[in-house]
């Protein structure tokens, strides 16, 4: 130790460079670019979450990927859900785990809260120009109540837990995300547009949709209804 210390008081650049250039190997494998160097959000997006997140490319079933997308990241979550969430990732969006594998059931990786408020600014920028913003409303009472009549009449609820006054405060099945809290977690224009059609954005997910397809109104109704699920 002493003797490379004093090796590097000799030139303070060398020494200073070459922890540095280390600490970039660490953390950007065979990555030098600027761009990215430069946002700490998206560095850590394409270093570690894009492992099994997808950021881009075409719409494609759950069977063929390791984790939700991503690609939509900045419609999708409420902002302040998501950096909490990446602190202390407790919640279960999928009961069962994404693909029936125990692995996949293992706790979720968590950041410290630097960089998952660095993370959720980088996310916010991930938005599909199809999911139009500040569509969806509160619902009227009206809306609200036919909305909840058409979310049971679909069976929604047979693949997604629903809260409910039950002993367990919900019901539902675990083939797909859990709507526990969804008022908090996700954008409601999102949710909307998804609805509207599933297969946009996940292939094989819209089996449930009715033929012929809801209106719009009833698929804001709908939505509107979802909304209220905490
Ligand atoms: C080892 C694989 C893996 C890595 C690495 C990973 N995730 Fe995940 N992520 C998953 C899986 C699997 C799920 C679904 C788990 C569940 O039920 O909540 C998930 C769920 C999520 C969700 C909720 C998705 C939804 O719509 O239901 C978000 C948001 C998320 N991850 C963000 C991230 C971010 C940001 C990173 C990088 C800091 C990251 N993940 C790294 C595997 C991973
Ligand atoms: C037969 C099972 C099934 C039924 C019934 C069902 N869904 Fe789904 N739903 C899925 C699957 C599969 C996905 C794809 C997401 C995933 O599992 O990765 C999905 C995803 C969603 C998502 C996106 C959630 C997220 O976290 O990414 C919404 C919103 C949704 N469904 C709404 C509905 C509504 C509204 C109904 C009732 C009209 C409904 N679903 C009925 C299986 C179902």
């Amino acid at each position: 130790m002493t003797r490379l210390h004093a090796r590097f008081k000799v030139g303070s650049t060398v020494a200073l460079g070459i922890p540095v250039l280390l600490l970039g190997l660490v953390i950007l494998p065979g990555r030098f670019d600027k761009a990215v160097a430069a946002d700490p959000g998206e560095r850590i997006v394409r270093s570690v979450c894009v492992q099994c997140h997808r950021l881009e490319g075409k719409p494609a079933p759950r069977r063929t990927k390791k984790a939700p997308d991503l690609i939509r990241a900045g419609n999708k979550y409420q902002r302040d859900w998501l950096a909490g969430w990446l602190q202390n990732p407790e919640f279960k969006h999928y009961p069962v785990g994404y693909d029936y594998k125990p692995d996949r059931k293992k706790r979720h990786l968590f950041l410290p809260a630097d960089q998952a408020k660095a993370v959720v600014a980088f996310l916010a920028t991930r938005k599909d120009p199809r999911i139009k913003e500040g569509v969806m409303k509160p619902g009227t009472p009206e809306q609200l109540d036919r909305g909840q009549k058409l979310y049971n009449e679909h069976g929604c609820q047979n693949c997604h837990f629903t809260p409910a006054k039950t002993a367990k405060g919900y019901v539902g099945g675990t083939s797909s995300t859990s709507f526990i809290k969804i008022n908090e977690r996700l954008n409601a224009d999102w949710v909307y547009r998804f609805n509207q059609n599933p297969n946009d954005f996940e292939p094989d997910s819209g089996a449930y949709i009715p033929k012929p397809a809801l209106p719009d109104e009833d698929i804001y109704a709908i939505t509107a209804y979802m909304m209220t699920l905490n």
